[in-house]
């Protein structure tokens, strides 16, 4: 299979790492209502592979989000493409993202979700790129915090592309979003 770049975290190391996120869900949320909120797409293979290591019940729901602008940076100005389907109202809410970078897509959603009433909100992120932040968002579970290179593979894409990819990549001769 054609590959973007050598690997940056292997399959095994994702896996050790999302059992482990999992485990510490289960304990932390035991005879509570769990309800997950996917981030699509990017972190759609993430929480499948997370809600096969919960050891308690769990709802799911997904939202989809792009942010438009003038430029390809990220402008803040952030767009829902699908909502939720399910309420959120006195449930314990975890946000499950690919990857935190700038911040503002999941504030966003963070604030969104705050006005629906929820018992709880937390933030789950397979990746963090702390470099690039503009807004402070509280990641409560976060898999391995990564430098600013442009990372695909395992539900992370570049232009649609290697979302497939067991492994995550690093994208060579990269520059800029
Ligand atoms: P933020 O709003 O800047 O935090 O952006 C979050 C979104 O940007 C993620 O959900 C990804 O879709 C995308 N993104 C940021 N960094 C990367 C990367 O290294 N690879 C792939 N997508 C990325
Ligand atoms: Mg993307």
């Amino acid at each position: 299979m054609f590959v973007p770049g050598r690997i940056f975290i292997s399959r095994a190391e994702i896996d050790k790492k999302v059992r482990k996120m999992a485990h510490a869900i289960s304990q932390d949320y035991i005879g509570n209502k769990l309800f997950l909120v996917g981030i699509l797409k990017g972190a759609f293979v993430f929480l499948a592979d997370l809600i096969r290591y919960l050891h308690i019940p769990v709802e799911i729901d997904f939202m989809a989000v792009s942010s438009y602008g003038s430029s390809t940076e990220s402008s803040g100005l952030i767009r829902i493409n699908k909502d939720l389907e399910r309420e959120c109202e006195l449930k314990n809410v975890i946000i499950v993202e690919d990857i935190v970078d700038t911040g503002l897509t999941s504030h966003f959603i963070y604030k969104k979700i705050a006005h629906l009433k929820p018992e709880s909100i937390k933030i789950a992120s397979l990746l963090d790129k702390p470099d690039r932040r503009q807004v402070k968002v509280p990641i409560d579970y976060n898999g391995f915090t990564v430098p600013d290179i442009f990372l695909v593979g395992y539900g992370l894409d570049y232009n649609e592309k290697y979302r497939n990819l067991p492994d995550i990549h690093v994208l060579d001769n990269y520059s800029g979003v």
